[in-house]
């Protein structure tokens, strides 16, 4: 059987099934908990397998021997898993299957501690998590860890699965402890519901049908509280939300929005809001393939037109007037790290709201989340499976619902800039300040009137490289000149900056990060009153160059590599702190044991081994004469 076949399969099923209600769950637990034997058993016993697979099972079981005569449904589970590898790389195996009363999605997520994220992936669109425990193991941390994760991305509905219960002789006085620690455990992560279930998934006790194995086990069987469970999400009910996914215009005579409602109901006539701009205006067509519609509900994606010509774009969340999202650049959230390289505040990220993409940095990081206690432990960085609570500031306004009342206008994905690797999963907690950009603009307009008085315009020279690569030697000869030439200049180097606004930091990546930072901000206060400000600074992150030039207009950053070869440096050695790097005495020392990323894209760069520190300071000074920065 291939993904096709069950895919066209479905697509009829579930067609014909349309009026049975859906439940989204997931499974968390690893095969050895048995948890591809659970899946495969209620794969099995709604009959959506096909004959040919079953009797291909029914052989490999017999040849793989492990269960005797029994079938093996983990080789069921484990052959499509692998059948899955080889074609698409998903992370998460979503399978479904229906009984006479329900339909089911199952997101089925490895349980390993590194595949956290790809539970969080399968959780966020569920609205139930199966969280398996081995009987006799019990509550472990990757149990923790599962029931943290599910409740923080708004899971409410838990099954607690103690599996094998068979080989702990049907044991009430094993199960009971479990569902007691496991319930201590879970009192603050705000389940509604929690069910546990004493279960065999290997000979099917409590699985479909009770088990006259657990007398004592007074509640339902697996499947009947899957199939009667009420996880009414209501989400028709909530607010009118639709994420602009691309402004549709064939032809002048059409335009409309069209984006997947994800929150409420929108009708012909109703009034919408373009949440970050505030227009308003009433909907005049809601268009489907399908053809035209009165009214749609969450879920659905449509086409909007309007009555009026709005300015709209993608990105911006089409809502209703009467209950609007907040809008604001500034807001605390969750986030769960999933990247090897850690998340470093000061840092800049993209981050993907709903079809938003905007460029945030972390501006603080409060505290992370110990899985195992649910303690709020001290942290500088948060890395790859962690669990954070921090600040975040975008640099435009994003319009946005608390993660609580909507997981699509709530929830947020961090991109890593570099790579374009999913970096983190976020959960939005509340906005931190209103969205005002009347101040910036003002901004703007008297910076022009600073830098006309001195009759100059201002710019940052970013000098980077390593130490002792002649950075500081170069920019104080280009500063000096420019004084002569009665230009108006500010230089900022470790001299000034370290020893007073940055004294709080020492080399680590994370302070690094945070010194250039602040280094860039302040060198964007000094172009705002009209300065030429030099900088110079190792700044051996592409990242926080990037960002330094980033919050200046286009053409202000001018980026000079400072390229002296390490061995240079270090026979150089003025400090003679190569020396005492190479010798262990200081540690995390750029070139030895901290990297230096060189610049790719250099407006100028200096190889100081060919010239003397005059020349290049004169290289420098024909650059901006060039620019028209200086005459
Ligand atoms: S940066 O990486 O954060 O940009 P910065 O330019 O401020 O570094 O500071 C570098 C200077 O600090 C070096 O020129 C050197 O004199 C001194 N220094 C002390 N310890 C270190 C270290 N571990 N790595 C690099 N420079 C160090």
């Amino acid at each position: 059987m291939n993904d096709i076949t069950i895919h066209s399969d479905l697509a009829k099923f579930l067609a014909e099934q349309e009026s049975k209600s859906l439940l989204r769950f997931l499974t968390c637990g690893s095969v050895d908990d048995g948890k591809s034997t659970l899946i495969g058993r209620l794969l099995y016993d709604s009959k959506l397998l096909f004959d040919d697979h079953l009797s291909a099972l029914e052989k490999d079981s017999k040849k793989h021997g492990t269960t005797g005569d029994d079938i093996d449904f983990a080789l069921l589970v484990d052959g499509l898993e692998a059948e899955r590898e080889q074609g698409i790389t998903i992370d998460v195996a979503y399978r479904f299957f229906a009984t006479e009363k329900r339909r089911f999605i199952v997101a089925d997520c490895p349980g390993h501690e590194q595949y956290t994220r790809n539970m969080a992936t399968g959780a966020s669109n569920s609205e139930l998590a199966v969280i398996l425990i081995d009987a006799r193991k019990g509550v472990l941390t990757q149990t923790r860890r599962h029931a943290y994760i599910a409740s923080l991305l708004g899971i409410r509905h838990v099954v607690l699965a103690v599996n094998k219960i068979d080989l702990v002789n049907y044991a009430q006085d094993v199960f009971e402890p479990i569902v007691a620690e496991f319930k201590e455990f879970a009192k603050d992560l705000g389940f509604t519901n929690m069910v546990a279930i004493p279960m065999s998934a290997r000979f099917g006790d409590n699985v479909i049908e009770k088990s006259p194995n657990t007398p004592w086990y007074t509640g339902p069987a697996f499947l009947s509280h899957l199939e009667s469970v009420d996880v009414d999400t209501a989400l028709a009910e909530k607010p009118f939300r639709m994420p602009v996914q691309w402004v549709n215009r064939p032809n002048l005579d059409f335009r409309g929005f069209s984006g997947t409602i994800v929150g409420g109901r929108v009708r012909k006539g109703d009034r919408v809001v373009v949440a970050k701009s505030g227009r308003e205006s009433t909907v005049k067509r809601i268009v489907t393939m399908d053809g035209d519609l009165d009214e749609a509900v969450a879920g659905a994606a449509i086409t909007i037109c309007l009555a009026d010509e709005v300015d709209i774009s993608r990105g911006d969340v089409l809502c209703e007037p009467t209950a609007r999202p907040e809008v604001s650049e500034q807001f605390a959230a969750h986030v769960l790290w999933m990247m090897d390289d850690e998340l470093l505040p000061g840092r800049q990220y993209l981050l993907k709201v709903g079809t938003a993409l905007v460029p945030a940095t972390i501006s603080e990081l409060k505290h992370k989340v110990d899985v195992n206690t649910l303690e709020h432990l001290a942290a500088k960085t948060l890395q790859l499976n962690e669990v954070g609570y921090l600040n975040i500031s975008t640099s435009r306004p994003i319009a946005f619902d608390p993660y609580v009342e909507n997981r699509d206008t709530g929830g947020f994905i961090v991109i890593d800039r570099f790579t374009n690797a999913t970096a983190g999963a976020g959960m939005i907690d509340f906005g931190l300040r209103r969205a005002t950009n009347v101040h910036w603009q003002a901004m703007t307009t008297n910076k022009r009137l600073r830098s006309a008085i001195k009759g100059q315009r201002p710019a940052v020279l970013w000098f980077t490289g390593l130490s002792g690569s002649g950075k500081s030697t170069i920019a104080n000869l280009v500063e000096q000149k420019l004084c002569n030439l009665g230009r108006h200049t500010y230089m900022l180097d470790g001299d000034n900056v370290r020893h007073g606004l940055n004294r709080d930091l020492g080399f680590t990546d994370a302070d690094r990060v945070e010194n250039i930072r602040r280094v860039g901000e302040a060198a964007r206060l000094f172009v705002d009153a009209g300065q030429i400000v030099l900088v110079s600074f190792i700044s051996p992150f592409r990242s926080e160059r990037r960002m330094a030039r980033e919050l200046l207009e286009s053409g202000e950053f001018i980026e000079i590599f400072v390229d002296t070869p390490i061995e240079i440096c270090m026979q150089r050695d003025p400090k003679g702190l190569y020396e005492k790097a190479q010798a262990g005495e200081i540690k995390n020392f750029t070139g030895i044991d901290s990297p230096y990323e060189a610049p790719e894209l250099a407006d100028i760069v200096l190889r100081t081994v060919e010239k003397s520190p005059e020349q290049s300071a004169d290289e420098v000074i024909e650059f901006l004469r060039d620019r028209s920065f200086i005459v």
